[in-house]
Parts: C-alpha cells; structure tokens; sequence
C-alpha cells in the first residue's frame, strides 16, 4: 500500500525519526509528534516533504488523546499512525516510581493513542495502525520488569484490536513491531549484540507496514532469538532478560 498521509508519535529521536526521513524520502505528508518541539522542528527543516509538528505528553493520556485528534484534523485525515514514542528504564531496585514511570507512558499513553487511531479509522472505514513493541514482550526481565511486561501488554492489545478490525469487518491493518536492538539512546550506549542502526530498522519497518504485515521482526532475524526465547529455560531468560 502506498501511503500518503502519515503520523509519527515518537519521531524527534531514535526509531521514530528514521521513520520520518524513511516516509519523507518516499514523500509522504507527516505529522511529527514527541516532547521536544525543537528536535520536531529541526527534523521538519530536513524533510522536503509538507510536515505538521505537535508537542504532546503521551506519559498525559488527556495530551495525548487532544494531540492526535488535533493532528489528524489539521492533517485533514491520515492514512497510517505509528506509535514509537516508548522507554526503557532499568530498575534494579525495584523502585515504583520507575515502573509506573512506564506504565504511564508505555501502557497508559500507548492505550489512548491506539484507541484513538483505531476509533478514527474505523470511522474513516480504512487505515493502518503500527506499534514498535520488542521482542522483549515474548518474556519478563528481572532487571527492567515493567518494560518487558509493558511491551507484552502492547503487542497483546494490538492483536486485540486486530481481532476487533476483523470482528467489525473493517480494512484496518494493525502491525506490530518487535525490535531487537537498535542503536537509539534507548540503548544507553551498552555494547550489544546484533545492534541495528536505526535507518536499517526504519527500512525494514516501512516494508513491514506496506506489505500490511501482521508482526514484523527488525531486523529480521530476531525472529530466529524469538522462537528460542519462546521456548528458553528460565535459567537463561534470569540470565540475559
Ligand atoms: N532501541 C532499541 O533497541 C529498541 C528495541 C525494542 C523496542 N524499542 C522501542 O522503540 C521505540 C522507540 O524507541 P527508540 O529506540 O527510538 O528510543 P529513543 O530514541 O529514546 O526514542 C523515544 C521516542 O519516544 C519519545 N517519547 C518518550 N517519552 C515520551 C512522552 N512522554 N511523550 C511523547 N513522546 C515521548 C521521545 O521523544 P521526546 O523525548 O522528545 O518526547 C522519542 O522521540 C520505544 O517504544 C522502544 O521501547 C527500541
């Protein structure tokens, strides 16, 4: 599918601005959304595409909701929403603060902005939603536990509103994204392996979402990592999760 109109939440680092240079330089209309107006707006001089910019709180379920509803109309309609904005937070100590510091933003924030991309494409009668969850959904992690419970929430509610789509039978393409690792300052700079940049992912993601695929795997063979960790002991998950 070609896409025209397109809105990016997350897009002034990372993932989500590789999204946005990916869909400019296929000149796509944008909307780009995130926290930092001055990296939305520095991203729009580079793009030679028409481009509307909105500050939103996603963490602030009210910013968000007004956010996207205000960037779908001053967009007159759009055709594909991708949620990137998300964080990783280590927490070896188990503070609650970081955890709900999560919740709020990758399960309460994500929430209210697919439902609101799903309920506008459904009175639309078409669309495509995209999430960048993680391969970390596939299990927990003793280190950063509300992030790997955060990113299963998330690919398990847009299976839900895959089934919804197909319940109300409607053309809505729900995809979801499960990163390996990428090279974004999510990472903090860790040495990883298997480390993608972030114009490989976007490349690969942008693929994904006009082949209107169910789940996607970047790079690609993390889907190999993710049948093992499927079936792992938890004596390596306690490891390396
Ligand atoms: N990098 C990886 O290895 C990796 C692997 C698997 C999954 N992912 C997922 O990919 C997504 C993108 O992360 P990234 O790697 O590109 O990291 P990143 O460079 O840190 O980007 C995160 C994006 O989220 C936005 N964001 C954070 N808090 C926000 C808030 N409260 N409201 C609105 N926007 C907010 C940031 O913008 P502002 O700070 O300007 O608001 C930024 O644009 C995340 O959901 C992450 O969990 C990443």
């Amino acid at each position: 599918m070609q896409a025209k109109k397109v809105i990016i939440i997350g897009a002034s680092s990372g993932i989500g601005k590789a999204l946005a240079e990916v869909y400019g330089a296929n000149l796509c209309e944008l909307g780009l959304a995130a926290r930092r107006q001055h990296l939305l707006e520095q991203l729009h001089k580079t793009l030679n595409v028409p481009c509307t910019v909105k500050v939103m709180d996603v963490a602030d379920t009210s910013s968000a909701v007004a956010g996207l509803t205000d960037l779908i109309t001053s967009m007159d309609g759009v055709d594909v929403i991708i949620i990137s904005a998300g964080i990783g937070l280590f927490n070896r100590h188990l503070d609650v603060a970081i955890e709900q510091q999560t919740i709020a933003l990758n399960v309460s924030g994500f929430t209210a902005l697919a439902d609101t991309a799903f309920n506008y494409f459904a009175k639309r009668g078409s669309g495509c939603l995209a999430a960048i969850s993680s391969v970390a959904a596939i299990r927990g992690s003793g280190r950063s536990p509300a992030y790997n419970a955060s990113k299963a929430f998330m690919s398990n509610y847009l299976e839900g509103l895959r089934f919804k789509a197909r319940l109300m039978k409607l053309p809505i393409t729900i995809t979801d994204i499960r990163p390996g690792f990428v090279a974004t300052d999510l990472l903090k700079g860790q040495k990883l392996p298997w480390v993608a940049s972030p114009q490989k992912a976007a490349k690969q993601i942008y693929a994904a979402i006009a082949a209107r695929k169910k789940r996607a795997y970047v790079t690609r063979r993390w889907s190999l990592i993710a049948q093992l960790l499927k079936i792992a002991p938890d004596s390596i998950c306690t490891k390396f999760g």
